[in-house]
């Protein structure tokens, strides 16, 4: 087992103490995903935390996950058991381009933040988005013009899904995906040439344009876990393996990654270790570290992310 069984009867029982529940986002070590009650992508764990009977969430994942979580229920006690675990992303847009947009489209325009942003960026936004929910929120909203944030490889995506909308791109990036190049992909390809190619949005263009399939995290699983392909080149952090290998187990089929493969060094900080003393000691509170007022405004684009999407 990849936890002894003393360790997972340990955190057992610290749970209950604490009244808490785990959750966990794919790209976590495996040991942290195999002791959490819920593993999923950004949109799954922002709303399932909702619905959570528990006091205590510890959410083992990077700082906008557990921002997300506490906005969203502000009555609870949300725990990250790395605090310091933060999406580089998530402060990729200024001030002034969203200001800039807004003078010059006025109430035709739509501010839509991906949830890998800081409470400050989504509280000057109009609506959140995941990867899974993105096409569908941006194709509903009345406004014809959208300015998407921070990330420049989801917007562009979205904005080809979403033709009729007028789209305007941030610069952006994830600093994991961003990275990962074409070529690297026709390696893949040519190594393993029956293999489907499964890749997140946060990838640049030309690497989406090699793709079978493009979608979040737990779309990129569901997707391998429901086809009659045998091989996949998965394009994005390798964290999802644990749960792809889980939900494929028996069926032969197999998984390669790009020659480099993706890591996030800012998921890897999230530990058993840590995790353990989390539980025992309550450290790692999400604090909402801005006003009232922006606190409320961030809420609503994530409320309204979960209205849109429902
Ligand atoms: P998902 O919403 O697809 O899980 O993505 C989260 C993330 O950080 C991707 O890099
Ligand atoms: Fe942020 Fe990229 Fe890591 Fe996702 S993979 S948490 S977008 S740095």
């Amino acid at each position: 087992a990849l936890v002894p069984a003393e360790l997972v009867e340990a955190i057992q029982q610290l749970k209950s103490q604490r009244d808490a529940v785990i959750l966990a986002h794919y790209y976590v070590a495996p040991e942290v995903q195999a002791v959490a009650d819920y593993v999923g992508d950004s949109f799954y764990l922002a709303k399932l935390a909702k619905s959570l009977p528990q006091q205590t969430i510890v959410l083992c994942g990077v700082e906008f996950m557990g921002e997300s979580a506490k906005l969203l229920n502000p009555t609870k006690t949300v725990l990250l058991p790395e605090p310091g675990a933060d999406c580089p992303m998530a402060h990729m847009v200024k001030r002034e381009t969203v200001d800039a947009a807004r003078a010059e489209y006025g109430d035709d325009l739509a501010v839509v933040c991906y949830v890998n942003s800081t409470v400050e960026i989504k509280s000057w936004s109009d609506v959140c988005v995941t990867s899974s929910n993105a096409v569908k929120i941006v194709s509903e909203l009345p406004q014809q013009h959208i300015l998407f944030i921070p990330d420049q490889n989801l917007g562009r995506f979205v904005a080809e899904q979403v033709p009729q909308k007028h789209v305007i791109l941030n610069n952006g990036y994830c600093p994991r995906h961003h990275i990962i190049t074409v070529e690297q992909i026709v390696d893949a390809t040519e190594a393993h040439p029956d293999a489907l190619v499964l890749a997140h949005p946060e990838c640049k263009a030309d690497v989406l344009a090699e793709a079978d399939y493009i979608g979040s995290t737990a779309g990129i699983i569901k997707y391998a876990e429901e086809s009659d392909a045998s091989e996949f080149i998965i394009v994005t952090v390798r964290g999802v393996l644990y749960e792809l290998e889980r939900r494929c187990q028996g069926t032969g089929k197999k998984f390669y990654f790009p020659a480099v493969q993706p890591a996030c060094v800012n998921m890897d900080l999230i530990t058993l270790e840590k995790l353990v003393h989390c539980l025992e000691t309550g450290e790692g509170e999400v604090q909402i570290g801005v006003s009232d007022e922006a606190a409320d405004q961030a809420k609503l684009t994530l409320d309204r992310m979960l209205e849109y999407a429902a």
